[in-house]
């Protein structure tokens, strides 16, 4: 058996190019990828079965495991992410409420034990092997802030028995009791309960130095036992951030990705600047819902601008448009044209995309337990669009990654915003990704936009999702033929070959190989330095904002 550390190696030579450490792997190695995000329980089961019920609304276990998950690596592998997470793994508090069981493993009740629903030691550690054997990240979701206790109705101020919970036995690991009356206040809600009274959730003490050594020395234990290389901390608003800080630390930085969940640009850059290198990145969720779902593009252009003005890397924030907590994209309008444009921001925007699995077929559970299918009973469909499109933009990404790792250095500008229409651009001049969306419906009908700001002046490019090629005129003007409220993405045609996009030949070549082999003209290869670019494009997007 290869070391793990010959493991990481390889795996980072081949999809980046870098050198990876042997240590757990930092925000640097984790920006190129991309994340698919499992729940063990609803993924995929042992026995292969595509038939097995499951009943979201009731809210039990339906069979998924971790050896499930193993036999569908190519179902996630062929959608092109190297990276998978998947739901937390300790024991969890057993039985059975109104709404419920812990099937989504949010419930610890001994960090000690694995859930024995999900598998066996020796099929975590398969796990992890499996992944990294090809070339894939494995991340593991983290429950810092609480364990759990069934009261079932009774008042838990009175009905918690802490010595039913492993490591933290007694009432002196935890915050008194309390119920969160203010969500928005953040004392309120890092030192009260998150749960309710049938389930409460006993709220760790993690300023105190015990629960802190205690957690470091359980998550440090996990880590090395499952070759684990990087967290999502959930419930990371609830959670003391000065805890967040000394965790990372105590784990010799790995990555860690942080749930606070709060729509102000603000406070994500309060949490970067201070506390944890990557957050999922919520501002943007909810103004991609507004652009796509809700027809208002306005505030999408504007959450950018923000972003890039604001955070001190964008580019390490987590993307997603779906996910555990959230109503699907689907269940707000079955329209595959807003699903595609979700997707097409969601993968290209700044940051490391974090996929819910479902959201390539195309599911619609509207809220917390629908939101939760069962994927075999999809049958892992990989004709489904979204799945083929998923694919397309996992590779344009790792192309455009692959032929400079300045790609996650620069940020998206907006380029472009029309009634529904947005434009934005990311990477250097002359190789930069530019995709253009737009909030309206399969049933519209077609016409043009001028995008004067993309390209130098004669630039071939391709839509890489429709495989249609265009030229950029004498004036820098490129016109983007829109219908059926379908997005674009635009890659310069000379620099395609090696992205196994439209009959371009798939492998590992260089920029160097690309600029050789393929004769055209200068105006192709005239580089605006990045610094130059961003000013004009600061002046183009802020006169956009302005208008507004
Ligand atoms: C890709 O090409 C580069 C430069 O030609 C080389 O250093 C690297 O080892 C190659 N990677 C793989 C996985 O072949
Ligand atoms: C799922 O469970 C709920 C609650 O028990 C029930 O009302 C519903 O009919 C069930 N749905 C199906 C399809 O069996
Ligand atoms: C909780 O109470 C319900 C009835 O209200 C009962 O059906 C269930 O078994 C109880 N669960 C536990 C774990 O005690
Ligand atoms: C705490 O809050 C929950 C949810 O808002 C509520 O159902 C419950 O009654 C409250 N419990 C107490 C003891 O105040
Ligand atoms: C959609 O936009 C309208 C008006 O722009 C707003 O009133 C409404 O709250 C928005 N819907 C959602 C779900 O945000
Ligand atoms: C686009 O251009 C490339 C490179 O010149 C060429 O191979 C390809 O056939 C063209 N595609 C279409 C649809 O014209």
């Amino acid at each position: 058996m290869m070391s793990r550390c010959t493991i990481h190696s390889l795996a980072g030579l081949m999809i980046t190019g870098l050198i990876a450490s042997a240590s757990a792997a930092s925000t640097a190695d984790w920006k190129p990828r991309s994340i698919y995000q499992t729940m063990t329980d609803r993924f995929a089961r042992t026995d292969g079965s595509t038939t097995a019920p499951c009943n979201t609304t009731e809210g039990l276990y339906c069979g998924g495991t971790w050896r499930g998950t193993i036999d569908k690596l190519d179902y996630i592998q062929g959608m092109g992410f190297d990276a998978v997470m998947i739901s937390p793994i300790i024991e969890n508090i057993h039985g059975r409420v109104e709404y419920g069981e812990a099937y989504h493993g949010y419930w610890p009740l001994n960090l000690n034990n694995l859930n024995s629903h999900f598998g066996t030691h020796q099929d975590l550690v398969d796990l992890s092997a499996a992944l990294h054997s090809r070339g894939m990240y494995f991340m593991m979701d983290t429950v810092i802030n609480n364990m759990a206790y069934i009261t079932n109705g009774s008042n838990p101020a009175t009905h918690i028995d802490y010595s039913a919970l492993t490591p933290f036995n007694n009432a002196d690991y935890y915050h008194p009791y309390c119920n969160i009356t203010d969500w928005n206040d953040m004392k309120d809600a890092q030192e009260c309960q998150t749960g309710d009274d049938v389930v409460p959730l006993p709220d760790l003490f993690t300023e105190h130095e015990d629960v802190q050594q205690l957690l470091i020395k359980w998550a440090k234990n996990a880590i090395k036992t499952y070759s684990i290389d990087g967290l999502r901390i959930d419930a990371a608003k609830h959670v003391n951030p000065g805890f967040l800080k000394n965790f990372a630390e105590g784990l010799d930085n790995i990555f860690m990705t942080g749930e606070v969940l709060e729509g102000a640009v603000s406070i994500m850059s309060d949490y970067q600047s201070n506390y944890i290198a990557s957050l999922p990145n919520y501002p943007i969720y909810f103004q991609i819902l507004q652009a796509f779902t809700n027809g208002s593009t306005v505030v999408l252009a504007k959450a950018v601008e923000e972003m890039r003005m604001q955070l001190p890397d964008v580019n390490a924030m987590a993307s997603f448009s779906e996910n555990h907590d959230k109503a699907r994209i689907a269940s707000y309008t079955q329209d595959m044209a807003a699903s595609k444009n979700v997707l097409v921001f969601t993968m290209l925007f700044d940051g490391i995309p974090m996929i819910y699995q479902g959201q390539e077929q195309h599911l619609a559970g509207n809220s917390v337990p629908k939101n939760r299918e069962a994927i075999w009973l999809t049958k892992y469909d990989t004709d489904a669009e979204l799945y083929k499109l998923i694919a397309k933009l996992n590779r344009i990404r790792s192309h455009a990654a692959l032929l400079g790792e300045d790609y996650f250095e620069d940020s998206t500008h907006t380029i472009y915003q029309g009634e529904s229409e947005l434009a934005f651009t990311k990477g250097v001049q002359g190789r930069q990704v530019v995709m253009v969306l737009s909030s309206q419906p399969s049933t519209s009908s077609a016409y043009t936009i001028d995008l004067t700001v993309s390209y130098n002046a004669g630039t071939r490019v391709t839509d890489v999702l429709a495989c249609k090629n265009y030229t950029v005129d004498n004036l820098g003007t490129l016109r983007v033929p829109m219908a059926k409220g379908e997005p674009r993405v635009f890659f310069p045609t000379n620099f395609l070959d090696g992205s196994g996009l439209c009959g371009h030949s798939s492998g590992n070549i260089s920029l160097a190989q690309l600029k050789t082999h393929s004769g055209f003209t200068s105006a192709g290869v005239q580089l605006m330095s990045t610094t130059g670019l961003a000013t004009f494009l600061l002046a183009v997007a802020t006169s956009f904002i302005t208008l507004l």
